[in-house]
């Protein structure tokens, strides 16, 4: 999907009928269509103006606005320089008292519709939503120039497509897509997402844990957690010893500066073991369940205050999801099941950014605050099979001999 992105970077009157730093004003792609993503650093009021004409004290001129506050959104209309209020947002759908966050509005001239959200650009995260009377829809399909108004620096994105639906979490190979799937959005193919998350998804789809050399990989590896003395056993019981929840982490792969962490980790979730609520640096990433199932839920936004997910599904073995810097990024993992589960992880810095965060950021319920996860690895996966596999043979010979 293409993006423009734009820095406003100053107060300015605010008045919309002096327009002091229109020309620094943006453009929508499209004429009456997309979202325009805010990234705020504070917690200062802001308001974002779509209008017809870039000078605003031109006559005749339009505009539709989204005003957020500390309390709540609301989107008004500006005619000749009146405005009026069209719809408020419920208290608490305001800004996020944390400071940094994604706020986002949706122009949508094709259904006459607009949205305001926080978090990520997707239906399940709107906050608000209005369907615009017949005296002002018209306006709609003319309004392109952009303007932020903010005490505070604010960088914007500027999405094509209004939100109008949310995208499917599942990646299913082309054979697989049916017309129930085109119609329900059900599952998607890798072509529809992010060229590094093609690229991922190319090197992790076929891959699987218990291969022709090692049958019974998974089987050991669950050996390994049950046995007191197994390595999984030991080195989960050392780091249950913390605070954070926590789960195995395997290595495959050097870190060159294109992810953050290696690029490809086996990760081993035990029953009941799960993550902290997270993100992934603003990467792309793809995960692929190798063994058992895992519950999976998505939130808005990485925040102490906001705990609540939006989605929760359960991908089960064999499947694949996705995260890309927009969409999928903030998750919680958790095995609800009874059973171990394996997945392998994946991910890759966006080709055309220059700034790679190295971290993984989490909410730490014990500090009620938001920390720094270094994504390193406990083992290197070559010496995990050589330690898991001795650790099996050596269960097989035990059990074979007291059968004897
Ligand atoms: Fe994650």
């Amino acid at each position: 999907m293409n993006r423009q992105k734009v820095l406003f970077s100053e107060k300015h009157n605010s008045s919309i009928t002096q327009p002091t730093i229109q020309q620094k004003s943006a453009r929508l792609l499209v004429a009456g269509q997309g979202t325009i993503i805010a990234h705020q650093k504070g917690n200062l009021a802001f308001s974002i103006h779509i209008t017809t004409q870039l000078a605003k004290t031109e006559d005749c001129c339009y505009a539709f606005s989204l005003n957020v506050d500390q309390e709540n959104a609301t989107f008004s209309y500006w005619l000749d320089g009146e405005e009026t209020v069209i719809c408020k947002s419920d208290s608490g759908t305001g800004l996020n008292r944390e400071g940094k966050c994604l706020y986002w509005f949706s122009l949508d001239s094709t259904n006459y519709r607009l949205s305001y959200g926080i978090g990520e650009p997707r239906e399940l995260c709107t906050c608000l939503s209005t369907d615009l009377s017949s005296s002002i829809k018209s306006w709609l399909k003319n309004i392109q120039y952009i303007c932020v108004e903010s005490r505070q620096n604010i960088e914007i994105d500027i999405l094509p497509l209004p939100v109008t639906e949310d995208p499917p979490l599942l990646v299913v190979e082309r054979s697989q897509i049916t017309l129930e799937f085109l119609a329900t959005k059900k599952a998607t193919v890798i072509e529809n997402l992010t060229v590094e998350c093609q690229r991922l998804y190319a090197n992790i789809a076929g891959i699987e844990l218990n291969t022709p050399d090692f049958p019974c990989f998974s089987k050991a590896i669950e050996q390994s957690l049950t046995n007191p003395k197994g390595w999984c056993h030991q080195i989960l019981s050392n780091k249950k010893n913390s605070n954070m929840p926590t789960y195995l982490r395997i290595g495959m792969g050097t870190n060159q500066g294109e992810s953050p962490g290696c690029p490809y980790v086996l990760e081993i979730w035990p029953s009941g073991y799960f993550s902290p609520i997270h993100n992934h640096a603003d990467a792309n990433a793809i995960i692929k369940v190798l063994h058992g199932e895992i519950t999976i839920k998505l939130f808005s936004t990485l925040s102490t205050l906001c705990q609540t997910p939006f989605k929760t599904f359960l991908l089960k073995e064999g499947e694949v999801t996705w995260m890309t810097p927009l969409l999928n990024k903030t998750h919680q993992l958790h095995n609800e099941s009874t059973s171990v589960c394996v997945t392998i992880q994946c991910y890759a810095y966006p080709l055309t950014t220059n700034c790679h965060y190295p971290y993984f950021d989490y909410v730490d319920n014990h500090e009620n605050c938001i920390q720094h996860f270094e994504p390193i690895s406990d083992i290197d996966f070559l010496t995990f099979q050589r330690i898991i596999r001795q650790e099996w043979e050596m269960f097989i010979h035990k059990n074979i001999t007291s059968y004897l």
